[in-house]
């Protein structure tokens, strides 16, 4: 759960000065102590709690019938549990799965092909998605403007008469930056609390997971922020709906970028099934089998999954496989999927 804390700056006298409202929001040391903001967002405890509302707030589609909750579950630490979801207000599917928000404040790029620079930037893409939530900006300052609460909630936090999209698009991004997870039975065995101990299978999984994954799913983010083709396709031919089957290289084209997508945190990944861009993995098993056995070559491979030339088969036993997974679910908080502050307002 985050922590706000009260935060002092200094005037030119080097005088600390109060700076209230605003707050930092204190994470664990293992992530890095304060979370980061964007410089024209700094945190508020109001605006966070206005964008949580937002978050779960149906009004932002066009029929409302779903909130930004509807496809990023808390109980699945914000995914959706489907590989290519249905529920968007046109009923198609979606070309790619919904992932977990975890750590975003974290996050240098996001989406799969990091399309989205920061989550200011980011919120308008959904909102107006005529296959998520379908509604124009327009019609969205309209209709919270006219709201009997949003005006005044939109005053306290931001000082402003009425509502604009900037400040939808900040207070949204304040409550994601607090979706924060690091208090997994790993989290409180690296940060010796609590006595909690991995157990010797857990160990091995870590063992292997350091030899075998962390090289990309990176620090105690589980991501190294960048992006990868881990060898689930060898065809790259299909150019439709603007490159998005291409992968990062829909952004950089850069041939070294094609099929190469954001490597995604391994926090609370039991809980995030089905897996991968297009949620083609519906278990963790078929994930290792991937791993294990999979991995397609082609020119753009990254380098750290071939050998001479050839793409790895990393052959896990049954034992090794026993080990990952018990290691993997010691990365599951549960205070993250059932955390009140940072669950539907509307649900209480
Ligand atoms: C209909 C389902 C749906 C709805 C509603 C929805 N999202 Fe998403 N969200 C997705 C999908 C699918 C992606 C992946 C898109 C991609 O990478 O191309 C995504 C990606 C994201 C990401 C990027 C995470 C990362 O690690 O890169 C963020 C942040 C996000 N959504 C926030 C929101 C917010 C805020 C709202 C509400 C304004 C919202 N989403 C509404 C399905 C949805
Ligand atoms: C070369 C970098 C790299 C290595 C090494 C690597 N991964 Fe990944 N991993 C990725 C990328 C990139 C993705 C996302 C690919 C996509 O969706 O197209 C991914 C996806 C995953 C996913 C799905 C996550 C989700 O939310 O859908 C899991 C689980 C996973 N990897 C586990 C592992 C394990 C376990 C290992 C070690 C055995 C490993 N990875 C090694 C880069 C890597």
């Amino acid at each position: 759960m985050p922590l706000y804390l009260g935060f002092l700056a200094c005037n030119e006298s080097g005088n600390p000065v109060p700076q209230s409202p605003e707050f930092k929001v204190e994470a664990p040391w293992n992530l890095g102590t304060e979370v980061p903001y964007e410089e024209r967002n700094p945190f508020s405890k109001d605006k966070i709690e206005l964008g949580r509302m937002l978050f779960y707030d149906p009004i932002l589609s066009a029929d409302n019938s779903i909130s930004c909750g509807s496809c990023h579950l808390q109980s699945k630490a914000f995914s959706d549990g489907t590989a290519l979801t249905k529920i968007g207000v046109s009923g198609n599917p979606l070309l790619r799965h919904s992932p977990s928000l975890i750590n975003l404040a974290w996050m240098e790029g996001l989406f799969w092909d990091g399309g989205a620079k920061d989550l200011e930037s980011l919120a308008f893409g959904p909102i107006t998605h005529p296959d998520e939530m379908g509604l124009s900006l327009k019609e969205m300052e309209e209709r919270l403007n006219a709201h009997a609460e949003y005006p005044d909630l939109f005053k306290k936090a931001f000082d402003v008469n009425e509502v604009r999209r900037v400040e939808v698009a900040r207070a949204l991004a304040q409550f994601q930056r607090t979706l924060i997870s690091a208090d997994s039975k790993y989290d409180q065995w690296k940060r010796k609390e609590n006595g909690a101990v991995l157990d010797p299978l857990e160990k091995k999984g870590l063992g292997l997971y350091e030899k075998y994954c962390s090289s990309c799913h990176s620090t105690d983010l589980f991501t190294d922020n960048s992006y990868h083709n881990n060898g689930l396709n060898d065809d790259f031919s299909d150019k439709s709906h603007e490159f998005i089957f291409l992968g990062r290289f829909r952004i950089s084209f850069d041939s070294s970028d094609m099929g190469a997508f954001k490597t995604p945190t391994l926090r609370n990944i039991m809980l995030t099934a089905p897996y991968m861009h297009d949620g083609r993995f519906s278990t963790i098993d078929e994930v290792l089998d991937h791993y294990s056995e999979g991995i397609k070559g082609s020119p753009y491979l990254d380098e750290k999954l071939q050998k001479d030339g050839k793409p790895i088969k990393f052959k896990f036993s049954p034992e090794d496989r026993k080990s990952l997974i018990a290691f993997l679910n010691s990365l599951t908080d549960q205070k993250f999927t059932t955390d009140p502050s940072i669950s539907d307002p509307f649900a209480e």
